[in-house]
């Protein structure tokens, strides 16, 4: 019998919608709570830098609205860690983070920034807050989760999305072998980024993977059929291929 695969979805991009305006809707909180109550098991956000979505307000605003757990995305600076330490979410998974890119890509180099994710990870799980890292499906970053004890690595599936035929066939195989990897050795294994109704099935199939996180194509698919409707129809898809 396979694990139950839980469902988190990310709000970033309601937060998006709203920033194009500079106004005070579309909420990100009305999201989360929306999306929790069409059976998210968890909501993701991402604090950027720059702030291009959510915002420190809406970082606090989710944790005091949330019955489910939040998990904050965040780059591995002191300002970020700070902010994490304060808040106390129940999750904090640790993503590279580049000012220029459109999104988060390319996992983070857990194994070449070793020395500087130790203390953070530390201070992080000091705290009592579960840390995750977002990494490629390669044998040297889950190595490094593996040496830096943190309890949760997040796979990138972004290439995977991106590609098709043989070529997406061989990434898939990379996803696998590295999640049997980390849950031989007893790291949580979650995945996301780019998943869709259409992609979300041979990675929902692995049967390591926990937890999928899922925004950009469900805050899309929200503006034909709402946010509970594409969140209740990715939980089918999710359910139908474990
Ligand atoms: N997981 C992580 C670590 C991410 O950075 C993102 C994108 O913010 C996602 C999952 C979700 O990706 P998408 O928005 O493409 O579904």
């Amino acid at each position: 019998m396979t694990d139950p695969l839980r469902l988190g979805v990310n709000i970033d991009h309601v937060a998006t919608v709203r920033n194009a305006r500079g106004v005070g809707y579309p909420d990100p909180v009305r999201g989360a709570l929306l999306a929790a109550e069409a059976g998210a098991d968890g909501i993701t956000a991402h604090l950027r830098e720059d702030r291009r979505h959510i915002t420190d307000d809406d970082v606090a605003r989710l944790l005091a609205a949330l019955t489910v757990p939040l998990n904050l995305e965040m780059a591995a600076t002191d300002e970020m860690l700070a902010i994490a330490l304060r808040h106390r979410p129940h999750a904090a998974c640790i993503v590279p983070e580049k000012r220029e890119e459109v999104t988060t890509e390319g996992g983070l180099d857990a194994a070449g920034q070793f020395e500087r994710l130790r203390p953070l990870v530390g201070a992080l799980t000091a705290a009592g807050i579960r840390v995750s890292l977002f990494v490629e499906p390669d044998a040297r970053q889950i190595d490094a989760a593996i040496r830096l004890a943190t309890p949760v690595v997040e796979l990138h599936t972004g290439r995977y999305a991106d590609l098709d035929g043989e070529a997406r066939a061989d990434e898939l195989r990379r996803l696998a072998d590295a999640a049997a990897l980390a849950a031989k050795n007893g790291v949580e294994v979650h995945a996301g980024h780019g998943l869709t109704y259409d992609n979300v099935g041979p990675i929902a199939a692995i049967p390591q993977v926990r937890e999928l996180n899922i925004g950009h194509f469900l805050v899309g698919e929200a503006l034909f059929v709402g946010l509970g409707e594409a969140v209740r129809q990715m939980r089918a898809a999710m359910d139908a291929a474990r």
